[in-house]
């Protein structure tokens, strides 16, 4: 996590830090600081809380040109002014923004209090540091790679030394970093989101690679210190403004773009099929399919690998990628693995790509980022064409994910199986009648949960699913307690749970599931739940007078339902949070791209 910005030139030099700041604040909105360089001295400004925060504190230093800036999401130490970055070295010599962890700190900090380096945070960072001091020697880079050679973990760094003005120093490892030039000024930032408009091009360092970056050069090092050439990227991809245009959060308009985007993904499909990019041998080579995930995307996954069971007949498997790791995974040269990521970022699915890689694996990512650590490192790529997804709760981006998998578990079957499915056509039937639901049928209902502790959602099959997702965005951005089960599990333990008017949200749109999976939740209503459906299905008469509320949803092909149904439980959670006074963008302790593991 963390947003790293870096500027060199002449202009105002605190705004050009923020404003690349506030286009990182996804990142973590713990703290923020900035670091600028003036007459020899390194000037520091902290605020804990968000950028806007620190942006009000800001003595906007003139004639600095050179600063380093960051945004925070707390992994070592609680947020606090203390423990925002820059950190800055005993001697005030060294100032250093990180993102990522730092493994063996605790020893490094020890060895370093040891030679009477005193600690003023309770970071992993600030190692980093008193390191640059004790390994300070007359060529900077120098004590850099020095510096990073101590360091286990990840990161990306961004560094200033008071005497040498007008250049950043900068490291990776593992965590992303990029870098782009023009006549006058050079920036760094830890998203190439940060250059648009102002450069046409920029570099992307690679692991254990460092840059001397100052006006108009570049140089590059390798962990030999040994000079390097890079190529420049082209800024494509990047012309998309970000702005909540009208929409109060970013998150409501995010939902509301569903239809436009999926009709985005059928004419991107149709023009360039992604999934023409992989032979037909290989996917007829192949004897098992896993995916692998967080969070929303893990759910995204288990829907995909239904779909892929359902149509393709092939065995498919869904993992959270933390665990994955761990676990040993059965993968050979015959397993075809689709990592699904929003950010192509996320450190634990990145290195669960690793593992599956050296495995033998033909790997997939299936990301709204082309130019993404995640990206860069797998086999395929199928684009979700979602478009910037800012909001900290993903929507958008699950409703791509599930909408693409389930074109590619129908185009596999049309490869293995010899079927003739026309994927376009079903999914651009969906995208040209989907509406968002209205807000006003989840009104009432977002108002009686803002007082709810706890609430549960059951469903079968891919419903179940949909229950999962529901279930962690209304975590995520509401704060209440919810959790997701089978409709058939209830009996098993579940029941205990229900009390007197207890929200049992019920999500039921398979036709062959329908009655088993209101068998479920007549048994919860027995026991005093409120029953809230969400169907397309008309619910026999006999059964309505155990039901509270019905959230009636647009008929589609029942495997296209999970595309359908997922929008009313995001627009709940939306109404849910504003109503409680929480800003869904930015739901506390979280952010939205995970680049430590
Ligand atoms: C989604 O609402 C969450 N913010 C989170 O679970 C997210 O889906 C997860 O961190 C994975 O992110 P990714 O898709 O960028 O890999
Ligand atoms: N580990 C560092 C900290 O806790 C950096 C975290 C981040 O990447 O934001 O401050």
């Amino acid at each position: 996590m963390c947003g790293i910005v870096g500027y060199i030139g002449n202009k105002t030099i605190d705004k050009e830090l923020v404003d690349g700041l506030k286009l990182l604040e996804y990142r973590g909105y713990d703290s923020a600081g900035v670091a600028v360089l003036k007459n020899d001295k390194i000037y520091t400004t902290k605020a804990e809380g968000n950028i806007s925060c620190l942006e009000k504190i800001l003595k906007n230093e003139e004639n600095a040109t050179v600063g380093i800036a960051h945004t925070r999401w707390a992994t070592h130490g609680k947020p606090s002014i203390n423990n925002a970055h820059p950190h800055i070295s005993s001697d005030k010599e060294w100032a250093v923004v990180h993102n990522g962890i730092i493994e063996n700190f605790g020893q490094l900090k020890n060895d370093l209090q040891h030679n009477n380096f005193t600690f003023s945070s309770e970071t992993d960072t600030e190692v980093i540091a008193h390191l640059l001091q004790q390994l300070n020697c007359e060529d900077k880079i120098n004590t850099v790679i020095k510096t990073c050679k101590m360091l286990e973990g990840s990161f990306a760094l961004a560094i200033i030394n008071k005497n040498i003005d007008g250049t950043i120093y900068l490291a990776k490892r593992k965590s992303p970093l990029y870098i782009s030039l023009n006549n006058a000024e050079t920036f760094v930032a830890s998203d190439p989101i940060c250059f648009a408009g102002k450069t046409q091009s920029y570099y992307s360092l690679n692991d254990d690679e460092f840059c001397e970056a100052k006006i108009g050069k570049l140089i590059f090092y390798n962990l030999n210190g040994e000079t390097i050439s890079k190529k420049p990227i082209e800024m494509t991809d990047f012309d998309i403004k970000i702005d909540k245009q009208n929409y109060a959060h970013f998150m409501l308009k995010e939902i509301q773009e569903t239809p436009s985007i999926l009709k985005r993904i059928v004419q991107t499909y149709k023009d360039n099929n992604a999934f023409d990019k992989i032979n037909n041998q290989i996917l007829k080579n192949i004897n098992k399919i896993i995916l692998v995930g967080c969070g929303t995307a893990y759910h995204a996954g288990l829907v995909g690998a239904s779909f892929i069971e359902k149509f393709a007949k092939i065995e498919a498997r869904c993992f959270v990628a933390s665990e994955f790791r761990y676990n040993d995974p059965l993968i050979d040269d015959k397993t075809l693995a689709i990592f699904v990521s929003q950010s192509g970022e996320t450190a634990d699915t990145i290195m669960a790509h690793e593992l599956a890689k050296q495995k033998g694996a033909i790997t997939i990512a299936l990301t709204n980022v082309l130019y993404s650590s995640l990206a860069k490192k797998v086999d395929f790529i199928f684009p979700i064409c979602a478009g910037p997804e800012i909001a900290v709760a993903s929507t958008k981006a699950y409703t791509a994910q599930i909408s693409i998998l389930n074109m590619f578990a129908k185009h596999l079957c049309n490869v293995r199986n010899n079927t003739n499915f026309n994927f376009i056509d079903s999914l651009s039937n969906l995208a040209n009648t989907l509406k968002i639901l209205d807000i006003n049928c989840l009104e009432d209902i977002s108002k009686e949960l803002i007082n709810e502790k706890t609430m549960f959602f059951i469903g079968r099959g891919l419903d179940y699913f949909t229950c999962e997702e529901a279930s962690l965005k209304l975590k995520e951005i509401t704060y209440i307690n919810s959790q997701a089960y089978p409709a058939g599990e209830l009996k098993h333990g579940f029941l205990a749970l229900v009390e007197n008017g207890t929200h049992v949200f019920v999500i039921a749109t398979q036709k062959a599931l329908l009655d088993k999976t209101l068998n479920g939740a007549h048994e919860a209503s027995a026991r005093g739940a409120k029953l809230v459906i969400a169907t397309q299905f008309d619910i026999p008469k006999s059964q309505l007078k155990d039901i509270y509320k019905i959230i009636s949803l647009q008929n589609f092909d029942e495997d296209l339902m999970p595309i359908a149904s997922i929008g009313a439980f995001q627009m709940l959670s939306y109404l849910t949070s504003t109503k409680k006074g929480i800003n869904p963008d930015q739901p506390r302790n979280l952010a939205k791209s995970v680049t430590v593991e």
